[in-house]
């Protein structure tokens, strides 16, 4: 029947009550649906607008074939994908400017870790991003900066060449050659944007590491890459706070001798000191010739290499190449957003993450559309930010994170009101799961309900989006909170304990790609075996997300969050192992644990359960060190909400941590424990369970 096909039934299945017991009452709009009996509410669904209504037209050099076929909807389409894989991402292709063609269109082996996309083929993809689109006009506006105090610079396409092609020749000119690898370390800023397009200009491989994270972080990141180069700035400024960037570099280089020359953007006037290596970017800049012929690449030659945290204590560095990266990120964006020539696309997250390299860079360059880089915090210098931002820049299409949304809503519709929103179409959201609050409060307050809210699933190593409501057709629902469908080419499946659901058989499970596509990552930089092991070895053949994930009856997904020990703070990854391994270098930490639980702004908090050695006592200095340890090693977002010392850890008799209980713990459930019988000594969590309750 009908209650079938809700995701309520998947839910119950595997006990997720939580997204459907909210005390917001959910309410329909033209055409009600309900999500199981338990609440009984009548819960809103809204419809994909007709204009965003898939069409094949959406997919530029698909539409000839799709004719011939007579494919007409998303599902025509979507199958169509899947059944003639290579003709669809050939036909796709067109959409980018090649220097020779490509002979093969896939020869991938997930089996073996083998991923190769349009081999043969040759482009370059700064020139897909800049000389095109300057050719036609160069005026056109490329990039709209908003600084950290509030304002904004405009960048036309033939200036972001320019400078693109001046950075490219100083790169040059430090002797970086094709291969080699550069790391910035800047904020979100036009100069940033420059050095990632001249690393793709010569064939250097950059690696953007987010201008938050600590000089070990950064030190890390350079050491494993081998980086020759460093970008970076003095100082910045973000929600109104100096960081002090320049002084971080000169701590982490340190200890990397491959780095030969550190570049420094002079963004503040505040003065440093600078050493044999250093040479002030805006001198090499000046000096150097405004023409760099682009490079002839191989469409799997690498493009960048982007640290992300797995379950182990070191973050791994995913490497994307340069056409599958590029095309999917356009093409997603493009069918995504619905995207139209001359918008305003307001991807608000830092270039740091892969949301800022695929939509913020790649793709609105690809497409030739405005971008907007944003500089500061939702919140600064006060909670009315973004929305002033929206109104300045006439942003078209929003797109940020469920935890930045809950900060602000907090402060209520006031901070709304005055500012006039009807630039936007498509309000984007990415990064963590989205709670039914938030997702109504975009779509009511932000929207007017005008706009389809677009909660988009993906993930560093994939590149671009890879389910998400649109393209749906024109008629089809949206539900709140679910990412819904599968892009084309993607193939989703849900196993769930016993075995591979059928498709839409309202099954929760643990999610898998059962094919490769073109924007999926091509190994772990400097580590090809962990490439496997980490993401192909689970199921052979298909690739493991390390996500849950419910799947209706009608073919809808819904992220449901990590299955692993990655934690999703602020939609920011981090791996428990990481925090654990900053605590564990305190000298007298003997051992740690730490857990997440569910924190009502930033999606997940981390409690971190601590044990010291035995001849230490707990002093107040102890907690402000241990956060001190983990700012210093890992950045300030990795501080866990609660330390809590403890006597011991809940163990095993084999001696393995049992997590389960740490959790319930720091979610004060402490009825729900379960099965205890593996407990080492059944009598060892009450002291723990004691330790929390004085802290919450
Ligand atoms: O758990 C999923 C969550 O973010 C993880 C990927 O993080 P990262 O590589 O940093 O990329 C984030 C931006 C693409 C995923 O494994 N995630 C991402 N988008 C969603 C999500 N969880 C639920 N709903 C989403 N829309």
């Amino acid at each position: 029947g009908k209650a079938a096909s809700t995701p309520a039934k998947a839910y119950a299945k595997v006990g997720i009550e939580r997204e459907y017991s909210t005390s917001t009452p959910c309410f329909a709009n033209d055409k009600p649906k309900h999500y199981g009996k338990k609440e009984g509410a009548p819960c809103r669904n809204v419809r994909v607008p007709e204009e965003y209504g898939f069409k094949p037209g959406m997919l530029p050099g698909f539409e000839n074939v799709a004719r011939e076929h007579g494919l007409k909807t998303y599902k025509d389409v979507y199958r169509f994908s899947l059944e003639h894989n290579d003709l669809f991402w050939e036909s796709c292709a067109k959409m980018l400017n090649w220097k020779e063609p490509f002979h093969t269109v896939q020869d991938c082996d997930l089996k073996k870790g083998k991923v190769g996309w349009f081999l043969g083929g040759k482009l370059n993809v700064s020139e897909n991003c800049l000389d095109r689109h300057v050719a036609e006009d160069p005026n056109k506006i490329a990039l709209l900066w908003e600084k950290d105090e509030p304002g904004t610079v405009q960048i036309s396409y033939g200036q972001l060449l320019e400078w693109t092609c001046k950075m490219a020749n100083t790169l040059k000119q430090a002797r970086v050659q094709k291969g080699d690898c550069v790391c910035v370390y800047l904020p979100t800023s036009p100069m940033a944007v420059a050095s990632m397009l001249a690393c793709a200009r010569i064939g250097a491989i950059h690696t953007v590491v987010f201008a938050g994270f600590s000089s070990e972080s950064l030190r890390d990141r350079i050491q494993n890459c081998k980086a020759k180069v460093v970008i970076t700035a003095n100082e910045m400024i973000r929600g109104g706070k100096s960081i002090p960037l320049k002084q971080l570099v000169d701590d982490a280089v340190k200890d990397c001798p491959t780095v030969k020359t550190v570049f420094v953007e002079q963004r503040t006037k505040k003065e440093g000191r600078y050493a044999k290596h250093d040479v002030a970017l805006t001198d090499a800049l000046d000096a150097a010739s405004a023409e760099c012929a682009p490079e002839v690449l191989d469409s799997e030659d690498p493009l960048f290499v982007l640290y992300t945290s797995g379950s182990t204590g070191k973050p791994k560095g995913v490497l994307h190449t340069q056409a599958g990266y590029l095309l999917y990120a356009a093409l997603t964006q493009k069918v995504v957003f619905n995207l139209k020539p001359g918008e305003v696309f307001g991807c608000l997250a830092d270039i740091g993450w892969i949301t800022g390299h695929s939509y913020v860079v790649y793709a609105p360059l690809a497409n030739g559309i405005t971008t907007v880089l944003f500089e500061s915090t939702p919140n600064y210098p006060s909670p009315s930010r973004y929305w002033s931002t929206v109104e300045r820049l006439k942003i078209n299409h929003l797109y940020i994170s469920p935890t930045a949304l809950r900060s602000l809503l907090r402060h209520g519709k006031s901070h709304v009101k005055n500012h006039d929103l009807s630039s936007l179409r498509t309000l984007g959201l990415v990064g963590e799961p989205v709670n039914h609050e938030a997702w109504e409060w975009y779509y009511d307050v932000i929207g007017q309900r005008r706009c389809p809210v677009v909660d988009t699933w993906w993930q560093t190593e994939t590149g671009g989006i890879s389910i998400a409501p649109l393209p749906g057709d024109s008629a089809d629902p949206i539900y709140p909170g679910m990412a819904m469908r599968p892009f084309f080419g993607i193939e989703p499946v849900v196993k769930n304990s016993e075995a591979f659901a059928d498709h839409g058989s309202d099954q929760a499970g643990v999610l898998y790609v059962a094919r490769p596509w073109p924007g999926m990552l091509r190994g772990i930089y400097g580590d090809e075996e962990r490439f496997v092991e980490t993401y192909l070895s689970e199921k052979p053949g298909c690739y493991t997300t390390g996500d849950g994930c419910v799947e209706t009856a009608d073919g809808y997904f819904k992220i449901t969050g990590r299955v692993d020990d990655v934690i999703n703070v602020s939609g920011h990854r981090l791996g428990t192992a990481e925090v654990e391994n900053a605590i564990d270098s305190h000298g007298k930490v003997a051992e740690s644990a730490v857990v997440s639980f569910p924190h009502l702004v930033k999606g997940e908090g981390l409690a971190a359960f601590v044990v010291l050695t035995d001849d230490y006592e707990a002093d107040e200095h102890l907690v402000k060190d241990l956060k001190g340890l983990i700012k210093h090693s890992i950045a300030s977002y990795a501080i866990p909400e609660e330390i809590v010392i403890v006597p011991h850890l809940p163990k095993t008799r084999s001696g393995k941590i049992m997590r389960r209980l740490l959790k319930l713990i720091a979610q004060n459930k402490n009825e729900d424990f379960g099965d205890t019988s593996t407990l080492q000594d059944p009598d060892i969590l009450k002291p723990i369970i004691d330790a929390w309750s004085k802290t919450t």
